[in-house]
């Protein structure tokens, strides 16, 4: 069995995921980079170094997630950290960031597009984090930390005068709800030694935006990263961003 933590980072061939896998990789953790095209993963993973692996895992694809868990299991003997962080923000690509902004909001979007939307962000997230579970109860501290949104706050975007809030449409739903679902699974294991905490990078550069983001995916990294290495007396059913905690 491998004796460092080993994480298995969702979304790690760009963005703040590749960001948070080179983090963790720097704290000496074995980092399984997870990408839906292996050679985006390879490709990474050697800009890394030793302690970086490339996975092929599409959160969409059940067959691809039991092939990573059975590697994982076989390969190393142990996950200790998941990183839920693969996200998008539209169904297909193209226009600028105002057009899909437009046509993410609900009176305006297919319910096909919300469909492929969720199935990532909602039910990625469930299905990523069932597959792990048995190795995560296995371990001394596991940790599961979802990439999360305070645009999706719920309680921020009934503020009338938050200005960001005719932002509030599919994409920030499906967050609203993978938050949820990160709540569901950090009471569901608060008997355990599993904590599970939602941490938002802010509004951080990337393909997610194109681009618009003005925060650098180093800052963006930052408390996802801390999340997962916190210690026992860490929180757990929490949802935070690098100035502290944020309202559901
Ligand atoms: N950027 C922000 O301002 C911001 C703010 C709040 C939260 N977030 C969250 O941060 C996370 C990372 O996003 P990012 O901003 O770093 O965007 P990004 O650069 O577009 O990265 C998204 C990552 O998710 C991967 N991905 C998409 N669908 C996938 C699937 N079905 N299976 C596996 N991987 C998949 C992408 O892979 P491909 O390269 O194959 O597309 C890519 O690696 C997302 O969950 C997002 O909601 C971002």
């Amino acid at each position: 069995m491998q004796e460092k933590r080993v994480a298995l980072v969702t979304g790690a061939n760009k963005g703040i995921g590749l960001e948070i896998a080179k983090s963790l990789a720097k704290q000496d953790v074995i980092v399984l980079l997870g990408a839906r095209k292996l050679e985006d993963a390879e490709s990474a993973a050697k800009g890394i170094g030793e302690n970086a692996h490339p996975v092929q895992l599409d959160v969409t694809s059940q067959v691809s997630i039991d092939a990573v868990s059975d590697r994982i299991r076989k390969e190393f003997g142990r996950l200790d950290i998941l990183m839920n962080n693969a996200g998008i923000s539209r169904a297909g690509a193209g226009g600028t960031f105002q057009e899909a902004v437009s046509k993410n909001l609900l009176t305006a979007a297919p319910l096909a597009d919300i469909r492929a939307v969720f199935e990532t962000n909602v039910f990625g997230v469930i299905a990523v984090t069932q597959a792990m579970l048995p190795l995560l109860r296995e371990s001394p501290a596991g940790r599961i930390v979802l990439t999360a949104s305070s645009g999706a706050s719920m309680t921020l975007n009934s503020d009338p005068s938050n200005s960001h809030r005719n932002m509030f449409g599919n994409y920030s739903v499906s967050k609203t709800a993978a938050h949820a679902v990160t709540l569901a699974f950090a009471l569901a294991l608060e008997s355990t030694n599993i904590k599970v905490n939602a941490a938002c990078p802010g509004f951080t550069s990337t393909a997610l935006n194109n681009f618009n983001g003005t925060r650098s995916v180093e800052e963006g990294a930052r408390e996802p990263v801390r999340l997962a290495l916190i210690g026992p007396d860490g929180p757990t059913g929490t949802f935070s961003d690098v100035n502290g905690p944020v309202p559901w």
